[in-house]
């Protein structure tokens, strides 16, 4: 399967410090000449589901926000970006931030928000320039009105790309998610009705409004429409940002970047689901796996549990450490790794692994918590014999040990 370019096609064509080569905000100025609630109308009937990971249906979210009672309301487009593996936002607004920006006047337009923030990644410092000047010759050419529209530079924390840590990095606060309800649509950033969506949801929206919600639908499968954007890297030749229909097989995906002698991937960044190569067929979608759309290929080379011992260290390392099943969870995780790596492995690793995977997909506060475990359970079941392998080099080791005094 070819790639479907559509919110990449402009891509090759534009000059991005030059609003001129964009191409005119048609679908904005369609948008104007809607109410709003047509406008939410039409996003509700395209199907178009979030980008960020969470894959929550789009006009829905705006619907809420705009049902809520008074006129003080915010959009945040998330920018945060700080997926593993993860680099498509960032082609996105580096190479076309027009398209970013009129999604942002169609959705503030629609939801009646005076204030938007793009909620820009600390490590994308360097395209705060770019980005401020493509803001700056949109509001010369009016594309804003009187939109308030403010870049806040990320806290540099994974965290903080969760939406509820993410308001409160805004308000100047500790970047720790936040109990819900009340969600953000109703009690958001200071306490406003807020809409946050991910950068890749944005750039979809013009796209939509311009070709119509029936052409939109016309994409993808009954349960995710459109494209997306993913981001394959690791042990590929040609790794990079490829924007496919949505329920393309992984293998689809995988041949494109040339990738060979595949072990595994795994697909939705840190928390992402693993897929072995007898899996490869396995459609990318909102009813398998997809999450941020990062696809990081790992060959014949690389080892299973060490592999998820780093990505268990970098999720204790970011938990917020607000609630305990992430804070201990994640900490416990990376004892038991850390003793399989290191050939000090016991019998009951693996149940305890499975146990404690368990406990905190049912009980951790957000995203990162719960999906922390996905790695461990999938590895543990396609995996098993690594483990198992893991834990007879421990029991052996210990018995030469003893021998040996
Ligand atoms: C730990 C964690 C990190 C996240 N990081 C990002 C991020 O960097 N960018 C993003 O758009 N969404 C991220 N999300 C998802 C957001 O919480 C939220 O679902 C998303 O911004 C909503 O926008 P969308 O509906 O357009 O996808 C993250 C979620 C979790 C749990």
């Amino acid at each position: 399967m070819p790639e479907k370019k559509i919110l990449t096609d402009k891509i090759e064509k534009i000059d991005p410090g030059r609003i001129g080569s964009y191409g005119g905000f048609k679908a904005l100025e369609k948008a104007r000449g809607m109410s709003p609630e047509d406008v939410i109308e039409t996003v509700k009937a395209s199907g178009l589901r979030g980008r960020g990971g969470a894959g929550f249906p789009c006009g829905a979210k705006w619907e809420m926000a705009k049902n809520q009672a008074g006129d003080e309301k915010y959009l945040i487009c998330n920018a945060d970006e700080g997926e593993v593996g993860t680099f498509k936002d960032r082609h996105l607004l580096s190479q076309n931030p027009f398209a970013l920006l009129e999604g942002i006047a169609i959705a503030a337009y629609a939801m009646g928000a005076q204030k938007a923030y793009i909620y820009l990644r600390a490590e994308y410092r360097y395209l705060l320039k770019g980005l401020m000047e493509a803001i700056s010759q949109a509001r010369t050419k009016g594309v804003l009105n009187d939109l308030d529209l403010v870049v806040q530079e990320g806290a540099g924390a994974y965290i903080c790309g969760e939406e509820s840590a993410l308001m409160n990095s805004i308000e100047g606060k500790r970047g720790e998610s936040r109990l819900r309800p009340p969600f953000p649509t109703q009690n958001g950033l200071f306490g406003k009705p807020t809409i946050i969506n991910n950068v890749e949801t944005l750039c979809n929206i013009p796209h939509i409004i311009q070709n119509g919600a029936d052409w939109y639908r016309t994409l993808g499968t009954e349960q995710s429409k459109g494209t997306k954007l993913f981001c394959v890297s690791g042990d590929v030749p040609s790794p990079g940002v490829y924007e496919m229909e949505l329920g393309c097989s992984l293998r689809e995906l995988l041949d494109l970047a040339g990738a060979k002698d595949i072990k595994w991937a795994q697909v939705g960044g840190s928390t992402g689901g693993i897929i072995p190569v007898e899996n490869l067929e396995t459609p990318l979608s909102y009813d398998t796996v997809l999450g941020s759309g990062a696809v990081m290929v790992f060959n014949e080379s690389r080892d299973v549990v060490d592999f998820v011992y780093r990505t268990m260290e970098f999720l204790k390392e970011e938990s917020c450490g607000k609630c305990t099943p992430c804070r201990e969870g994640t900490e416990v995780m990376v004892e038991i790794l850390g003793r399989l790596v290191n050939g000090e492995g016991v019998a009951e690793d693996m149940a305890v692994l499975r146990e404690l995977s368990g406990t905190m997909r049912l009980s951790a506060l957000c995203g990162l918590g719960q999906s922390a475990p996905i790695p461990v359970l999938d590895t543990l079941t396609y995996f098993s014999e690594d483990y198992e392998n893991r834990i007879s080099q421990s029991l052996l080791l210990r018995s030469l040990k003893a021998i040996n005094g």
